[in-house]
C-alpha cells in the first residue's frame, strides 16, 4: 500500500512522500492532500467494519480507527493514541423536522466525541502523524475546539501542546479544557485568521508540528465521520448531508470521504452537502453566490455569536468549493437570530448543541423554504459540538440576555427563564398549578 501526498491544485498535482513535513505544496503553494493510488477495498471490508464493533481492542473500539482502511496512511498503528473518538450517534429529531418543514431529520452528533466536538475524529490521526515524524511540540490556532482536541491527544500521547486563541474570543468551555489537558496557552490579541498567519511562521521557524485543520491528516480522521454515519445507516446513503463552515476542515474532508467511498465501489450514490455560514462571518456563502467563482474574498472582521465559526479567511476553500460543487451541493448563511432559534430548536428534543452545530438547522429551515431541500428528503445534519461547550451564550438566549455582535438585541423566542422561589412549600404548589 502506498500513501503520498498530493497537492490538491489541478494544475499541479506534484506528489510528496506522506512523510515530509509540509502544509502546503512546497511548488505551487496549493492545498495537500494523502493519496492511495491504485488501493481498492478487499470484498468483505464492510464487515470486517461492523465485526470491529464487538472487538475490545482499542483500536477497533475507536469510530475512526476502525475504519483504518478508510484512512491508511500509517505502515504501523502501535503508536496510535485513541481516547475512542467518534462512535457517536445518528438521532432522529421530529420537532427539529418539523420546525425545519422536514418529515424527518437526523442529527449526527458529533458533540458526543471524548473532547466534546468533531475535531477528536481528526486530531488521533494528526497526532499518529505527528509521532510517526517524531515531533515532540505540537501547535495550532484555534477559535476553541480543536484547541481542546489537540491539548487531550497531545498529553495522552506525551507531546507538549502549544494553543493560540484569540483573546476573549473562545467560549470559557473551551478555554477551561485546554488548561486543564495540560496545553500551553497563548491567547493572542488578534482574530482567528491573523493568528494563523503567524503560527504557521512560528510553527516553521521553531519546528513545531503544526494541527489546524489544513494538517491533511486531521482531514483523513474527519473523513471517518461519514463513513461511521454510512455503516451506522447499513450503507444507505441520504440525499443530504448538511454542515457548517468556519475554516471548511470539515466540508473538505466529507467531500473526500464520499469521493473515496464511491472510487472504491461502497457507495453507489452521492450524497449532497450543504454548508451553512454565519451571516457575519459568511466569505464562502459570497463566493458561491459570486458569478465566477474564482477567488475568496476573505471577511475583514469576521462577526458572530457562533464563535467557533467566527472565521473570515478560511484556509481549505479550494477544497470546500470542489467538494460542494462535485456533490451537487449548496452553501447558505443563516443569521445570528435564526442560529439562536434553531439551537433552541435542536434542545426542544432532548439533544442540544453549541451555537455553530445549530447554524445547521437554520440552514435547513432556509433551504426547504426556498424548495432547495423537500419536505420528504433524507437528511442527516451534523452538530459538531457539545451543548455544555457555550453555556453562558445557552444563559443569555434564555433570560433574553443575547446580543448579536452588531449591537442588535436577540429575541428570546423560545426562551425558558428560571424562575426565582421561595423557601415555602404553599407557595412553591401554588407556582407549579
Ligand atoms: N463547528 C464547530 C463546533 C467548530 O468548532 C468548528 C471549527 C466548525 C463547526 C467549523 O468547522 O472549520 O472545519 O469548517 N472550529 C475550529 C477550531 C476552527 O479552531 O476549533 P470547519
Amino acid at each position: 500500500m502506498t500513501a503520498e501526498l498530493v497537492c490538491f491544485e489541478p494544475k499541479c498535482r506534484a506528489r510528496y512522500a506522506i512523510t515530509e513535513v509540509i502544509y502546503n505544496c512546497p511548488r505551487c503553494g496549493g492545498l495537500l492532500e494523502a493519496d492511495y493510488p491504485g488501493w481498492q477495498p478487499e470484498a468483505a471490508l464492510k464487515k470486517t467494519w461492523r465485526e470491529r464493533r464487538l472487538s475490545n481492542a482499542a483500536l477497533d473500539q475507536s469510530g475512526v480507527w476502525r475504519y483504518r482502511e478508510a484512512v491508511p496512511f500509517l505502515d504501523r498503528y502501535e503508536q496510535v493514541v485513541t481516547l475512542r473518538e467518534g462512535n457517536t450517534p445518528l438521532l432522529e429529531a421530529a420537532r427539529a423536522a418539523a420546525w425545519a418543514g422536514l418529515e424527518r431529520l437526523t442529527f449526527k452528533h458529533q458533540g458526543f466525541n471524548p473532547t466534546g466536538s468533531f475535531k477528536d475524529n481528526g486530531m488521533t490521526c494528526g497526532v499518529a502523524q505527528a509521532l510517526r515524524l517524531g515531533r515532540p511540540r505540537v501547535a495550532c490556532v484555534s477559535t476553541g475546539n480543536t484547541s481542546a482536541s489537540m491539548a487531550a491527544y497531545a498529553s495522552a500521547a506525551g507531546l507538549q501542546a502549544i494553543v493560540f486563541i484569540p483573546h476573549g474570543n473562545i467560549s470559557f468551555g473551551k478555554l477551561a479544557q485546554a488548561l486543564e489537558y495540560g496545553a500551553r496557552t497563548l491567547q493572542v490579541e488578534a482574530n482567528f485568521d491573523q493568528i494563523l498567519a503567524l503560527v504557521r511562521v512560528l510553527a516553521e521557524r521553531l519546528g513545531i508540528y503544526l494541527l489546524n485543520s489544513i494538517n491533511p491528516f486531521r482531514i483523513e480522521g474527519q473523513k471517518t465521520i461519514i463513513v461511521e454515519m454510512l455503516d451506522q445507516r447499513d450503507w444507505n446513503p441520504p440525499d443530504w448531508i448538511v454542515l457548517p463552515g468556519g475554516n471548511l476542515g470539515n466540508t473538505s474532508a466529507f467531500g473526500k470521504a464520499l469521493r473515496e467511498l464511491r472510487q472504491w465501489g461502497l457507495i453507489q450514490k452521492t450524497p449532497r452537502l450543504a454548508v451553512i455560514q454565519a451571516e457575519g462571518a459568511a466569505p464562502f456563502y459570497e463566493l458561491w453566490r459570486s458569478r465566477e467563482r474564482a477567488a475568496l474574498c476573505a471577511v475583514g472582521h469576521p462577526e458572530t455569536l457562533a464563535t467557533a465559526i467566527k472565521i473570515g479567511n478560511p484556509v481549505s476553500w479550494p477544497k470546500a468549493l470542489f467538494e460542494v460543487v462535485s456533490s451537487g451541493g449548496v452553501v447558505e448563511k443563516a443569521s445570528e437570530q435564526e442560529i439562536a432559534d434553531a439551537k433552541a430548536q435542536i434542545g426542544l428534543c432532548g439533544i442540544g448543541c453549541e451555537p455553530a452545530s445549530a447554524a445547521t438547522l437554520a440552514g435547513i429551515r432556509k433551504l426547504r423554504a426556498a424548495g432547495v431541500i423537500a419536505a420528504g428528503d433524507d437528511v442527516v445534519a451534523v452538530l459538531t459540538g457539545n451543548l455544555l461547550k457555550d453555556p453562558d451564550y445557552i444563559y443569555g438566549y434564555h433570560t433574553d440576555g443575547l446580543t448579536a455582535p452588531g449591537g442588535e438585541k436577540l429575541r428570546s423566542t423560545y426562551g425558558n427563564r428560571p424562575e426565582v422561589a421561595p423557601n415555602d412549600p404553599d407557595r412553591i404548589a401554588a407556582l407549579l398549578e
